[in-house]
C-alpha cells in the first residue's frame, strides 16, 4: 500500500522535474524541489481506472463534451467548494496556460495591457509578452511575511483603458496566498467599475491550509469573468494534460471553442487525462483531504528546521499550494552566491525566486510536495549551501 510516505524512483521518466534537472540548475543528479509537480504516486482509484482503459488497445479520437464529466466537475465544485456551476460553462483546454493564452488573444488586442499580480507564476509573463501585450505589474505588498493586494495601485492600473485583462492567480502561487471574500469582492467591483475582463487562473484551488476557504470567481456576479483550472496539479497528472474552464457568458463561450477547435485544432482530449480527472473527482475527495494535512506537516517541519537550524530565514505565511516561499533577505547578504553553493555544495535544486518578479528575487521557492524523507535530505542539503556560502562571507 503506497502512502504519501513512499519513495518512488521518478529518474528515467523523461520527468522534468529530476531527469532534466541540469537544464535549469547547470548540474545533473541534483535532489530537485522545482518546478510544481509532486513525487506523490496518483490516487490508487484514478491508477486503476487509467489501468483498465490502457487493457482497451484503441486509443482513437475521443469526446470530452458529455454527461460524465460535467457532473464529475459539478459536483466536485459543490462538495469541496459549496459553489454550484452550470454544466453548460464547462469547455475543455489541454492545459491551463493554453486557456490563459486562448483569452488573452480573445479578449484584447496586441499592445493592449494585462494587469498582473507580482510575484506571479513565471508562465505568466511568457504568455502575456509572447502574445504581444503588455504586462502591467500590480505589485502585491509584502509586510509581516505576509502578501497583501495594493487596491490603490490596482485601481490606477484598471482604470486606464487601454488595459483590458486582470490575470488573477487564486489561490496565488508563489505567495501561497487565499483571496478572502473581501478582496475578491473588492476585485470584482473594480473590474465591473472600468469593465476589464477578470480571468481567474485556480489551479491550486484544492490545496488548501485547513482554516482556508477558497472561492470560485464564478460565485461573484459579473459577466466578464472565466476560471481556468484542472485537477492535474491536485492528483499530480499534468503528464496527461487535461484541464477545462468555466466560462458563464454563452457568446464568450462560443468564441472559445470556435478558437479552440476550429482555429487551433484541438477537438479530441487525451482520453487518459479526462477519465483521470473524472475517476479524481467521483471518488478521491478523501485523498485531498489527506494530501493536504500531510502537506500541513512538511510545512510545519520546514519551519521547524529552519527555526533551529537557519532561524535568519523568514517563511512567507502560505495559505495554499505547496510551494513554500522562503525569505532570505535577512539571512544572507549575497544570494546569488547562496545559489551557487546551494548546487555546488549542497547538491540541491532550489527555485530561484527572481523569476517570479516583484520582490521575488529575495525569495526561494522550495516544493514540499514530496515524502518527509526527501524533504528532510534537501534541508540537510540546504544547510550545507548555507554553511558553504557563509563560510566564503567571513572570510
Ligand atoms: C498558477 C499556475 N497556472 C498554471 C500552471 C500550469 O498549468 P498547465 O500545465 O495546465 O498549463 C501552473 C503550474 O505550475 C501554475 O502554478
Amino acid at each position: 500500500m503506497m502512502s504519501f510516505d513512499t519513495i518512488i524512483d521518478r529518474t528515467g521518466t523523461y520527468c522534468t522535474q529530476w531527469d532534466y534537472v541540469k537544464d535549469r540548475f547547470g548540474e545533473p543528479g541534483l535532489l530537485p524541489f522545482t518546478i510544481s509537480d509532486t513525487d506523490f504516486m496518483i490516487p490508487e482509484e484514478v491508477l486503476e481506472t487509467l489501468k483498465k482503459r490502457i487493457e482497451h488497445p484503441v486509443f482513437g479520437y475521443t469526446r470530452w463534451n458529455h454527461y460524465e464529466l460535467k457532473e464529475a466537475i459539478k459536483r466536485w465544485y459543490q462538495i469541496r467548494f459549496e459553489t454550484k456551476i452550470d454544466e453548460d460553462w464547462i469547455m475543455y483546454t489541454p492545459t491551463v496556460i493554453y486557456a490563459v493564452s486562448a483569452f488573452i488573444q480573445l479578449i484584447t488586442e496586441k499592445g493592449q495591457g494585462v494587469i498582473l499580480q507580482t510575484p506571479a507564476y513565471d508562465a505568466f509573463f511568457k504568455v502575456i509578452q509572447d502574445n504581444e501585450r503588455q504586462l502591467v505589474e500590480n505589485q502585491l505588498i509584502y509586510e509581516n511575511n505576509y502578501y497583501r493586494i495594493d487596491f490603490t495601485d490596482l485601481e490606477q492600473k484598471l482604470a486606464q483603458p487601454e488595459n483590458k485583462l486582470l490575470l488573477l492567480c487564486s489561490p496565488h502561487n508563489p505567495t501561497g496566498r487565499v483571496w478572502k471574500q473581501w478582496e475578491l469582492e473588492k476585485i470584482v467591483a473594480l473590474c465591473r467599475r472600468y469593465s476589464v475582463f477578470l480571468l481567474s487562473d485556480e489551479i491550486h484551488m484544492d490545496i488548501t491550509g485547513r482554516e482556508q476557504t477558497h472561492l470560485p470567481v464564478t460565485r461573484f456576479p459579473y459577466e466578464q469573468i472565466a476560471i481556468v483550472t484542472s485537477g492535474t496539479k491536485t492528483f499530480n497528472f499534468p503528464g496527461l494534460t487535461f484541464a477545462y474552464t468555466l466560462i458563464p457568458d454563452p457568446q464568450l463561450r462560443e468564441t472559445f471553442q470556435k478558437k479552440s477547435k476550429n482555429a487551433d485544432g484541438l477537438s479530441s482530449p487525451n482520453v487518459l487525462g479526462m477519465l483521470a480527472t473524472m475517476s479524481a473527482y467521483q471518488s478521491c475527495g478523501y485523498w485531498v483531504d489527506d494530501l493536504n494535512r500531510y502537506l500541513e506537516k512538511n510545512q510545519q517541519y520546514v519551519k521547524a528546521f529552519l527555526q533551529k537550524n537557519l532561524p535568519a530565514i523568514k517563511v512567507a505565511e502560505i495559505e495554499a499550494t505547496y510551494l513554500m516561499w522562503l525569505d532570505l533577505s535577512e539571512a544572507v547578504s549575497d544570494i546569488s552566491l547562496l545559489r551557487k553553493k546551494l548546487v555546488s555544495v549542497g547538491k540541491v535544486a532550489i527555485m530561484d525566486g527572481t523569476i517570479y518578479g516583484g520582490n521575488g528575487a529575495q525569495f526561494l521557492r522550495l516544493n514540499i510536495g514530496c515524502p518527509k524523507a526527501k524533504l528532510a535530505d534537501g534541508l540537510n542539503r540546504m544547510l550545507k549551501g548555507f554553511e558553504a556560502a557563509a563560510k566564503i562571507e567571513n572570510e
